[in-house]
């Protein structure tokens, strides 16, 4: 009974609120939907943007997280991992940091160089390139989502299922900014963790190191999301995860959704939903 009631506070609760980004006048607008799609793990930034006369930009995770790891951004370029939080602008920008780190017009990707980030003021304008990131905060779905998804393994929400993506190489996300492995090698940590649900017929949870460390790197996890590394310290529960701590500082916001149950309690036949 417990689990089908969290079930409905986290899969349908959610389930009708508008995407981030589709709710443009209200920046405290509902989370975003505990849905997949293109419009998952979008960010709309508009820290000083509207407010200077500029469209806000908006910025897509899947795109970019096909082609870099978590932690080149996160870690490397300095992006907090939570909306709202890091003072992007068009300074940081003109200076290589944020998203000038990768968009100013020389780094390669591909063998051609990222498009540049703001230079210049005072209005973004077509010519210059500046509406493809000041797109406003209504901006349609990228339109290479659909043809990137149909090269894609799917999971069961049919949306891309990122971590067999990444075990079948379709998608080989680069650990560093220019290509080459992180000075610091990540050090190895292959054990799997068992978290038993306290208190409840719910099946285990299986934490796998290796396959996050894939995507993430140690630091965005230790210590500020799990601070202490010895086991058993940290207790949490579904509703820490569903209100966006521990697990839920990742799932339910760009990797899969908590609906997806039966991914983190793997001896649960199917989801709840
Ligand atoms: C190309 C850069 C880039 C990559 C790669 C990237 N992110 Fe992000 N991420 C961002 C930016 C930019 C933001 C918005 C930060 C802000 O608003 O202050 C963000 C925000 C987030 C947020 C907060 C979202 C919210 O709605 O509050 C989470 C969680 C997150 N990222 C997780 C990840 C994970 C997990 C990965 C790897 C699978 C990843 N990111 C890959 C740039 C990136
Ligand atoms: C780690 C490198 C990196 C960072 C950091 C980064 N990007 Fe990108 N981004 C790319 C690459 C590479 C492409 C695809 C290359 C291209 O289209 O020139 C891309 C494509 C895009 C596109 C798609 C444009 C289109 O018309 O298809 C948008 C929009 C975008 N980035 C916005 C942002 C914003 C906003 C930020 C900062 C919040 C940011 N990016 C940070 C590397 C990065
Ligand atoms: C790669 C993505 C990207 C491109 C391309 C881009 N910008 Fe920006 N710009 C941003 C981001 C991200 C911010 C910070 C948004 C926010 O939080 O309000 C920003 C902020 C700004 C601001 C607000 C002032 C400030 O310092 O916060 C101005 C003005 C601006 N950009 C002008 C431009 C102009 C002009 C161009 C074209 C030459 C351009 N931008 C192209 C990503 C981009
Ligand atoms: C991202 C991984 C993840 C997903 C997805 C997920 N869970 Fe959990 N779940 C956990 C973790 C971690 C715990 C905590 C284990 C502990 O420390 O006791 C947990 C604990 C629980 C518990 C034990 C009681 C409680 O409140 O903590 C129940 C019941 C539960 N989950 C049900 C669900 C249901 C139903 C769904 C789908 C709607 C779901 N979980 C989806 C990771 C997940
Ligand atoms: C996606 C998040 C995440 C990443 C990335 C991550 N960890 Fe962990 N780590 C955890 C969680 C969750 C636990 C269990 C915490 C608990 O039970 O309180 C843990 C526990 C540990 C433990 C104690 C394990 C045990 O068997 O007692 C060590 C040591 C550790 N991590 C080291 C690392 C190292 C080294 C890396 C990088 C190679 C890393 N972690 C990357 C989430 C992460
Ligand atoms: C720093 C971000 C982050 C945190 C925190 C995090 N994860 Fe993940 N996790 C990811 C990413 C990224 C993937 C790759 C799949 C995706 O993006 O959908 C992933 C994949 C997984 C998978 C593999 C799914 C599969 O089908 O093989 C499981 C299981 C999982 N996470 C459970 C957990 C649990 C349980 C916790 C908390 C103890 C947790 N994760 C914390 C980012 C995170």
């Amino acid at each position: 009974m417990r689990a089908l009631a969290l079930a409905l506070v986290l899969a349908g609760g959610a389930a009708p609120a508008a995407p981030r980004g589709a709710a443009p006048d209200a920046p405290d607008a509902p989370a975003p939907a505990d849905r997949a799609g293109a419009l998952y793990g979008r960010v709309v930034l508009d820290g000083s943007s509207r407010r200077l006369g500029v469209p806000a930009v908006t910025f897509d995770h899947w795109n970019h997280r096909a082609m870099y790891a978590c932690r080149v951004c996160h870690v490397d370029a300095g992006f907090a991992m939570r909306a709202g939080e890091t003072q992007i602008s068009l300074n940081t920008n003109e200076d290589g940091s944020h998203c000038g780190a990768c968009h100013d017009g020389k780094t390669l990707h591909d063998g051609k160089p990222v498009f540049p980030a703001c230079s210049g003021w005072p209005l973004p304008d077509a010519g210059r390139g500046c509406v493809r990131c000041h797109t406003g905060p209504r901006a349609p779905p990228a339109r290479g989502y659909e043809a990137f998804r149909r090269t894609m393994p799917l999971d069961e929400a049919e949306s891309v299922d990122w971590e067999e993506a990444a075990r079948r190489r379709l998608v080989r996300p680069q650990g560093s900014l220019d290509g080459r492995p992180p000075a610091r090698a990540s050090m190895r940590l292959d054990r799997d963790l068992e978290i038993v649900p306290a208190g409840s017929w719910m099946a285990k949870v299986t934490f796998s190191h290796r396959r996050h460390v894939a995507w993430n790197g140690c630091e965005l996890c230790h210590p500020e999301i799990f601070p202490s590394t010895r086991r058993g310290t940290v207790k949490f529960a579904m509703a820490d995860l569903a209100a966006g701590r521990y697990c839920g500082v990742c799932h339910g916001k760009v990797a899969f959704p908590l609906s997806s149950c039966a991914r983190c309690h793997p001896g649960e036949r199917r989801t709840l939903r």
